[in-house]
């Protein structure tokens, strides 16, 4: 009877030994075929009632060292199926079309900048820029705006320091000071940057806005230079085939105008936004005054000069047709996706 028995355990070690599970499902079924609780090793176990007893314990080991068998098999196949999945590398389709990748967009505050800048360093300009802390001299006294002119009323000002010393520059006229402070004419500059007036938030003003500034500075520098100039940057930057200066006032400059182009009248949008007049202005300018060619050093009976400054925003919702000022500030993706690609 026991030989009989014995005989079953070593055919059951043999095809232990001959399996070779190759896959997850085959190895799964050596698992439930020999070690599961239903398995052949657990049968196995179940004989050795029926072995005589002086051999029991030789059973018993042949027994245990087949049921080690079986699980060093299992674990040895698993092992390497789990390395050879961690080896797989997934072949990429070299013929599907390429994915569409989003180009980003720039902001329109940006792209209006970087026009400006190119429309001006075509006829010779160069950027400058500097501080938006500036010192009171800057901002306004170097610009002929003293301290009890009432112009300073004009622009409403943040300052830094209590003794209002310290400001955040109201105009970037204060960089007109900081290169002529520094630099002889002929001095031709564009001046872009961030400015901020206490003013109360609304559709069409903000607290923080962007100019660009403009100054050229030589010998027998004229108003009719100035006005070319700008004629020239009304046709480059929308077309206009015309534009007027009217007198203004700024502490800077004498004359000042403001300048206007000529928009048209075609449609409903046009007749809002001239207020049925066609022209629309655009910026501030005049020939700067020769006491701010003074207070920066610069000789006013050998040298004259321009200077102008307009708000990039004002011409970022004029030219991208955009209704409230707020929408540049709020940085929603939705606003800033539509410039995508944009130049
Ligand atoms: N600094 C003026 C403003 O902020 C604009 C300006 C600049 C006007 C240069 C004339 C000359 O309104």
């Amino acid at each position: 009877m026991s030989a009989e028995i014995f005989a079953k355990a070593n055919t059951l070690l043999g095809s232990i030994q001959n399996a070779a599970p190759k896959t997850k499902d085959e190895l799964e079924q050596f698992r439930i075929e020999y070690i599961g609780s239903k398995g052949q090793v657990k049968k196995l176990f179940g004989e050795i009632r029926n072995v005589d007893n002086d051999r029991k314990k030789e059973f018993g080991q042949l027994a245990n060292s087949i049921k080690q068998a079986a699980e060093a098999k299992f674990n040895e196949v698993k092992e390497s199926l789990e390395a050879s999945a961690d080896n797989e590398i997934e072949v990429p389709d070299l013929t599907a079309p390429g994915e569409p990748f989003g180009l980003g967009a720039r902001h329109p505050i940006s792209l209006i900048t970087n026009k400006i800048i190119d429309i001006f360093g075509r006829i010779g300009f160069t950027v400058a820029e500097e501080r938006e802390i500036e010192d009171d001299w800057y901002n306004f006294t170097a610009m002929n705006t003293p301290e009890d002119h009432p112009a300073r009323d004009m622009q409403d000002t943040f300052y830094v320091r209590d003794d209002e010393k310290k400001l955040l520059r109201t105009h970037t006229s204060s960089v007109q000071a900081r290169i002529m402070e520094h630099n002889q004419p002929p001095i031709r500059i564009i001046a872009p940057g961030r400015v901020y007036r206490n003013e109360t938030i609304s559709a069409r003003s903000h607290c923080q806005f962007h100019q660009v500034e403009g100054l050229y500075i030589a010998e027998n520098v004229s108003f009719a230079d100035l006005k070319q100039t700008l004629l020239y940057f009304a046709k480059e930057m929308y077309g206009a085939s015309k534009i007027r200066l009217r007198p203004s006032y700024f502490p800077f400059t004498e004359p000042s105008a403001e300048m206007d182009i000529y928009w048209g009248l075609e449609s409903e949008t046009d007749y809002r936004i001239t207020k049925g007049t066609g022209w629309l202005e655009i910026l501030g300018c005049g020939m700067v005054d020769p006491n701010v060619l003074k207070n920066c050093g610069i000789d006013p009976e050998k040298y004259s000069g321009f200077a102008f400054g307009m708000g990039i925003e004002r011409q970022a919702m004029l030219k991208y047709n955009i209704s409230d000022i707020r929408y540049l500030f709020e940085n929603d993706i939705r606003f800033l996706n539509q410039f995508e690609g944009a130049l």
